[in-house]
């Protein structure tokens, strides 16, 4: 189970944890599982390699996703169905201007019904939605750093289940 060294108050409801090594990314993934709820839009925030596409990973395998997990890197979206959720990953490294966002018409996919986990979001802004929740990932000496920040009212609830989560089964 991922152990938060800043738990949320009032002040701050942000959540920090370390994440020592690749396996560390993945249980946080598996515990961010079960607090997803359709609507969600997150944004995983962090440089090339910081852990972005292994958290979904987890978060897929939790769900009991059992095929494999890809970047979205080249193909832009990867949709899944898991455990009654459409769930999409974003990768939007690759655009050279955000209007490529619009042309490609990925905005239908940011509704209530679908949860949207979104790497590299800054490149399709302003038009990709504003995040329900931000996981900023940092690369340091020892594996990674995560900070968990909600910014809307269903953010705040989701990093709150997250907080209080029990551990996944294995
Ligand atoms: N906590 C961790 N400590 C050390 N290595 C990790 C950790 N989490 C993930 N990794 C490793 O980091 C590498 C890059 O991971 P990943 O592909 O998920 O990064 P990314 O943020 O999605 O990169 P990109 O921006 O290129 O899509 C992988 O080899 C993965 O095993
Ligand atoms: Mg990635």
């Amino acid at each position: 189970m991922i152990r938060f060294s800043h738990a949320p108050d009032d002040s701050d409801p942000a959540l920090a944890t370390h994440l020592p090594d690749e396996a560390a990314t993945l249980a946080l993934g598996a515990q961010l599982a079960p607090a997803l709820r359709s609507g969600l839009v997150i944004y995983l925030n962090g440089e090339l390699g910081a852990g972005k596409t292994t958290l979904v990973r987890g978060v897929l395998r939790a769900l009991g996703h059992g095929g494999n997990v890809k970047s979205p890197t080249y193909t832009l979206i990867e949709p899944y169905v898991v455990s009654r959720l459409n769930l999409y990953h974003f990768d939007f490294y690759r655009f050279t201007s955000a209007e490529e966002y619009l042309d490609a018409g990925l905005e239908e996919y940011f509704t209530a019904q679908g949860v949207c986990l979104v790497e590299w979001p800054q490149k399709a802004q302003p038009y990709v939605a504003p995040p329900d929740v931000v996981i900023e990932l940092t690369t340091t000496t020892e594996g990674r750093d995560a900070r968990i920040r909600p910014l809307t009212e269903t953010g705040r609830q989701c990093t709150e289940r997250l907080a209080a989560a029990p551990p996944p089964l294995r």
